[in-house]
């Protein structure tokens, strides 16, 4: 009965050092013979943006022999992903990593890990609340906002514009869509008008289609502004197909060396900004936080413009 209180008291003394937020006893020592194990919840390997992610934080686990990581795949499905969330809890993992597909379905099972001691870092797409322990990604209300202002300063304030949005129950859709308003300034700029909206949901098929419709009903567009660089991509082969690439310009967002920043170089796209993976960042925050070092609630990632100018030279960064 004494042990039991004291262990309490222990428990709650712990619990304050940790600024509430739950602590377990990992499950595992941390050592090369017994190593913390990570569970990266990825929600889809279908776009080459997710699969460097995990290619980046498999190689900067690869120099830490004390971590192990298990890889989940959802497959694009938010219950996969849930399921898989509770999955690792059950195969004991230390720590888990995951880039869920939508806020609300995966909020529950990241808050139900967090409440029972695992530490979660939250990468790129955000869960709703703050039942996690730190979130890693770059700010795309900015990136949005830097997009806007590129699309405006580029036509001078006046054409027509097509966005072609990403996943709109994901944070980055949202996001990137509120930022992009607020850098085209359409209020001071009654030239520039929005004529097409669709959501792609980030895929390059889907961007195609509802290119297709813009093509169809708009005569005239100058610019096409799509969430992700697949999305820029799908429309211009839309606008090649029907021989109209070369009067308008495309923007979209990642800038992959060997996807956006390609497309940039060979003509494709106008213009792409870095969305950096953050898988380095992941690991060392796993590290810090396997360690009792504190962690950041939020860490935010930079981001760079690239334009066919600068490509040659990695692009420019925004501040
Ligand atoms: C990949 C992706 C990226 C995009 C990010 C937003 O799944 O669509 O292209 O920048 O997700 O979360």
């Amino acid at each position: 009965m004494r042990r039991r209180s004291l262990a309490l008291v222990a428990a709650a003394v712990g619990l304050a050092a940790a600024g509430c937020r739950p602590s377990a006893a990992r499950r595992h020592a941390g050592t090369p013979a017994d190593p913390w194990v990570i569970g990266m919840s990825q929600c889809n390997l279908g776009e080459p943006w997710r699969v460097q992610m995990d290619a980046d934080v498999k190689a900067a686990a690869d120099a830490h022999p004390e971590l192990k990581l298990i890889f989940k795949d959802a497959q694009n499905n938010s219950l996969t992903q849930r399921a898989q969330v509770e999955e690792l809890v059950e195969q004991g993992a230390d720590l888990i990593i995951i880039s869920p597909k939508e806020a609300a379905p995966l909020t529950k099972p990241v808050a139900e890990a967090y409440q029972r001691g695992i530490p979660v870092i939250v990468l790129d797409r955000a869960v709703q609340g703050d039942q996690y322990t730190t979130f890693i990604g770059a700010d795309n209300v900015k990136i949005g906002r830097e997009a806007g202002r590129w699309v405006r300063e580029t036509l001078g304030g006046k054409g027509n514009v097509v966005e072609l949005k990403g996943l709109m129950t994901s944070t980055p859709g949202q996001d990137r869509h509120t930022g992009f308003l607020e850098g085209l300034q359409l209020d001071s700029n009654p030239g520039l008008r929005i004529v097409f909206t669709g959501e792609m949901q980030w895929l390059e098929p889907n961007a195609r289609r509802e290119m297709e419709s813009a093509l169809a009903t708009h005569p005239r567009i100058d610019v096409v502004f799509a969430h992700n660089d697949p999305g820029a991509h799908g429309a211009y082969l839309a606008a090649r197909a029907v021989g109209r690439e070369t009067s308008m310009k495309f923007v979209g967002i990642d800038a992959l060396p060997h996807e956006g920043q390609q497309y940039v170089a060979q003509g494709i796209l106008d213009a792409t900004f870095l969305y950096p993976t953050g898988g380095p960042e992941a690991i060392a925050t796993a590290l810090d936080i396997l360690h009792g070092r504190p962690a950041p609630k939020q860490i935010v990632l930079g981001t760079r413009l690239f334009t066919r100018d600068n490509v040659a030279a990695g692009g420019q960064p925004i501040h």
